[in-house]
């Protein structure tokens, strides 16, 4: 039984003594003591207050009278109002330092028996990824690693939208005018070179319209009838009938397009377990369908299209299945998510998608449900919202968006500015220099990103997030270098050994109390898929170790041994959370910088 379990226990003992009445457990609540008084654990006594009849005061007093002649770690007490804190004796803190923070299994990841799958990046194949991937593959990543840090059995899944007409625009562009480049002969990533023939053909496209609409049509007509717009439909249509120049050139692009995207997610430090393609999964979904109308959860319009009602839902109409028999967005997506079960059986899905498409996800599972699947209870919308950049910082060529591949070069090379400013790396040699400006440039990218909800939309300013200060990645990546380097120099090696008595400042106190948190920060983080928390954790952890370094007489000083051990042993703790929950954000913190 840990402490807070033996006060929950002792507290419904004493009212049974005290008051003669039954206190239910879920009437005890504790928490953590306010920094300006005294003590480390609270009992909120006002829920108590009906079982006693007395004040809160006195049943505070009571209370704690009672806790202190039961529970020998406690050793005082004080009444703030209904608040009752508890003082811990420094004992029992050491204690709990040295059999769980200091015993190697601390925080191990104990297998929970479920199967969850990660959806997340899934790119379309006529441009490069930009800013909003960037979120999205972080995310993703990012929430996979705290599921399986949390005990379960992760799928990392990746649908690739690699068809349909946004690809054929790219691939007719590139026929017209690419005179057979190719990356190699650009110098050009091959995303890159397949989003430029993307531009062209709208370019082009509206040259097209703006002629139609000198002719006199309206601009939906001229939309409609612009010849290139046609014959990319007709691309389209040859693409499904299998005509094998446009598979062959189809293939050639996406290849390309593939191969750049590799490298744009290996920078980004992202991995799939498995690749779905939508020219695999966009045929699928007319079986649900069918099993919609069979079951009467759809209906059929006169015109033959499929609908589902779904106004008693407070939602509306929706079309799933066209007149002429092809699919819609939804109608893939119903029939991906039965694959997807049927290859793994897994027992939660998340889709990690931008928050543009609450309404779809919303719809997508609400059918599944009415169409009985045991597992659309499983399913789960990771939304996210946009990111924007301060105005005037690293507009793309095109000037819309920003280039993921341009942004990771930016975060190295502003690492790399900022940290030779600061004299930092003049012993280090060129290839642990490049290590290190890539591991701070990412490791800044990511934390800024990851420290906010993923609901809430967000202004990356790429220069304050490399700032060694403050809640920013770079700074606990410095905390963890900093201990490290204490570490080294004291000729530190961890041996799960604690010393059984050293007196404890209140600065170390809570940072154990802190420390022992790791493992239900990571539960409650992968409970609510979100790393924000963990984010904002590490950073207090980061925070609180600093203020331990500046208030302490210097460690590798230290005369007294037994106090030396202690307080080498918590910075070792230290960085071995910050290192490991780091990690779970897709950071890596440097061993020295
Ligand atoms: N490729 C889509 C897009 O770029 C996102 C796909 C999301 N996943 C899904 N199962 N619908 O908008």
């Amino acid at each position: 039984m840990n402490i807070e379990q033996h006060i929950i226990a002792s507290t419904i003992a004493a009212v049974k003594e005290l008051y003669h009445q039954d206190l239910p457990e879920n009437q005890v609540s504790l928490q953590d003591t306010r920094t300006e008084f005294e003590g480390q654990i609270t009992i909120v006594v006002f829920p108590i207050v009906r079982f006693s009849k007395k004040s809160p005061e006195v049943t505070a007093a009571d209370l704690g009278e009672y806790l202190v002649q039961h529970i020998p770690e406690i050793r005082t007490f004080n009444v703030i109002k209904g608040f009752l804190n508890l003082s811990i004796a420094d004992a029992y803190w050491l204690n709990l330092f040295n059999t769980s923070l200091l015993d190697p299994s601390f925080a191990a990841i104990k297998p929970n028996g479920k199967k969850v799958m990660v959806e997340y990046s899934s790119p379309n194949t006529n441009k490069p990824l930009h800013l909003g991937h960037v979120r999205n593959n972080l995310l993703g990543y990012s929430v996979a690693e705290l599921l399986k840090a949390d005990g379960y059995e992760v799928i990392k899944v990746n649908l690739v939208n690699d068809r349909g007409i946004h690809i054929c625009k790219s691939m007719l562009a590139w026929q017209k005018w690419g005179n057979g480049e190719t990356p190699e002969s650009a110098l050009l990533k091959g995303d890159h070179l397949v989003g430029k023939y993307y531009v062209i053909f709208d370019k082009e496209y509206k040259k097209e319209i703006d002629t139609l609409k000198l002719e006199g049509q309206t601009e939906e007509e001229a939309k409609k009838n612009a010849p290139l717009i046609k014959e990319a439909q007709k691309m389209l249509l040859d693409w499904e009938a299998g005509v094998p120049e446009v598979i062959d050139l189809w293939k050639k692009m996406n290849g390309w397009v593939y191969a750049g995207f590799d490298v744009s997610y290996k920078n980004l430090g992202v991995d799939f377990d498995k690749y779905y393609y939508e020219s695999n999964t966009y045929l699928l979904g007319k079986d649900t369908v069918d099993e919609g109308l069979e079951k009467g959860i759809f209906f059929k319009k006169p015109d033959g299209s499929v609908w589902i009602d779904l106004t008693e839902d407070g939602l509306d109409q929706k079309l799933v299945l066209r007149a002429d028999g092809t699919s819609v967005y939804i109608t893939q997506d119903l029939g991906t998510a039965q694959m997807k079960y049927d290859d793994f059986k897994m027992d939660e899905s998340i889709y990690v998608v931008g928050n543009e498409q609450d309404y779809h996800f919303k719809v997508l599972f609400l059918i599944l449900e009415k169409l009985g699947k045991s597992w659309a209870k499983g399913l789960h919308h990771l939304s996210y919202g946009m990111v924007d950049l301060p105005s005037g910082k690293m507009k793309s060529r095109e000037g819309t968006v920003v280039d993921a591949d341009d942004l990771v070069a930016e975060m190295i090379e502003t690492a790399r500015a900022k940290t030779e400013i600061l004299g930092k790396v003049n012993d280090f040699e060129e290839k642990e220099k490049k290590e290190l400006f890539y591991n701070i440039g990412l490791g800044a990218l990511k934390y800024f990103l990851l420290k906010v909800e993923p609901k809430k939309r967000l202004l990356f300013d790429p220069s304050e997030s490399i700032d060694f200060q403050g809640n920013t990645g770079p700074f606990i990546q410095y905390t963890h270098a900093r201990i490290k380097s204490l570490l080294s120099k004291a000729d530190y090696d961890f041996s799960a050994k604690g010393v059984s008595d050293a007196s404890i400042t209140g600065t170390e106190l809570e940072m154990i109390m802190l420390l022992a948190k790791y493992p239900a920060e990571i539960a409650s983080a992968a409970k609510a898929y979100s790393p924000a928390t963990l984010a904002n954790y590490l950073y207090e952890v980061a925070k609180l170790f600093n203020k331990f370094y500046h208030e302490t007489p210097p460690i590798i000083k230290e005369e007294n041994e037994t106090v030396k051990l202690y307080r080498l042993n918590l910075s070792f703790v230290t960085a071995d959370v910050l290192k490991r929950g780091m990690r779970i954000l897709g950071i890596t913190v440097p061993e020295r910088m």
